[in-house]
């Protein structure tokens, strides 16, 4: 049986997306660098998000791949998403939730015109009944997603995943799976983010994936007489 990610109306759009990825990323990505050279790096989450208005910076293919077979397996009915950009990851991870028998993708964007990009390339897909995309700062707008959470998408800026995994700890089904990204991007931003997760004691089972840029998966097993959904 072929799944929603192979039919050629999704097929084509992620090829049009990745391809826009690939001929632009990198010439904003060496202005960024060449500007926090000059002037150190933008300390603030706004002031990033603008410097990279018109980058990508998607998950690669095998990693969307992975997310979504695992998605899938897990028959994640409600899938949450820190960092939305365009949209790359959340055509996956909608493309797994429609072949799962339905749920909702509910992702977050800082940058407005990214979310509108994003909402047009969704529908686009014909996967936008599924996604929700709230724009502002993700740890304020994700705080009252309705549990339990299925499943969760680490990508936006990486010092901020361990506070927004906080955030939707108490909303976490048993068994849930966290998807961190990029842990070869800024290992200084992640080193709390993993020492959390790998902890014993730290109601989470965790390892490290060598694909991509690297990634960490976890599953939320849960604590001891500690909150969380069952
Ligand atoms: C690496 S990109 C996401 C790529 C996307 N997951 C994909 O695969 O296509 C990171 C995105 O996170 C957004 N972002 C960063 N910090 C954020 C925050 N606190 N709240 C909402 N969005 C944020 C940035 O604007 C940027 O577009």
């Amino acid at each position: 049986m072929s799944t929603t990610l192979d039919s050629p109306r999704v097929q084509s759009i992620l090829d049009r997306l990745f391809q826009d990825a690939d001929s632009g990323d990198p010439r904003i990505i060496a202005r960024v660098r060449a500007d926090w050279e000059r002037r150190g790096p933008s300390p603030d989450p706004e002031g990033l998000a603008h410097m990279f208005a018109d980058a990508y910076l998607p998950v690669s293919r095998e990693v969307g791949r992975l997310l979504h077979l695992l998605a899938f397996a897990a028959r994640a009915r409600t899938v949450v998403e820190f960092g939305t950009s365009f949209g790359i990851s959340t055509l996956f991870l909608a493309a797994a939730v429609r072949d799962g028998g339905g749920g909702r993708v509910i992702g977050s964007e800082m940058h407005p015109e990214k979310v509108r990009r994003a909402r047009n390339n969704l529908d686009e897909s014909g996967l936008g009944d599924l996604v929700e995309i709230r724009e502002g700062d993700a740890l304020v707008t994700l705080r009252d997603v309705e549990g339990p959470v299925d499943f969760v998408l680490l990508d936006g800026w990486k010092n901020l995943y361990l506070p927004v995994l906080r955030t939707l700890e108490p909303r976490l089904r048993r068994g849930a799976l966290i998807v961190a990204d990029d842990l070869d991007l800024a290992p200084d931003d992640l080193r709390p983010y993993l020492e959390y997760v790998r902890r014993a004691g730290s109601g989470y089972g965790s390892v490290e994936i060598p694909l991509g840029d690297r990634l960490e998966v976890s599953c939320w097993h849960g604590r001891d007489g500690g909150e969380g959904e069952a």
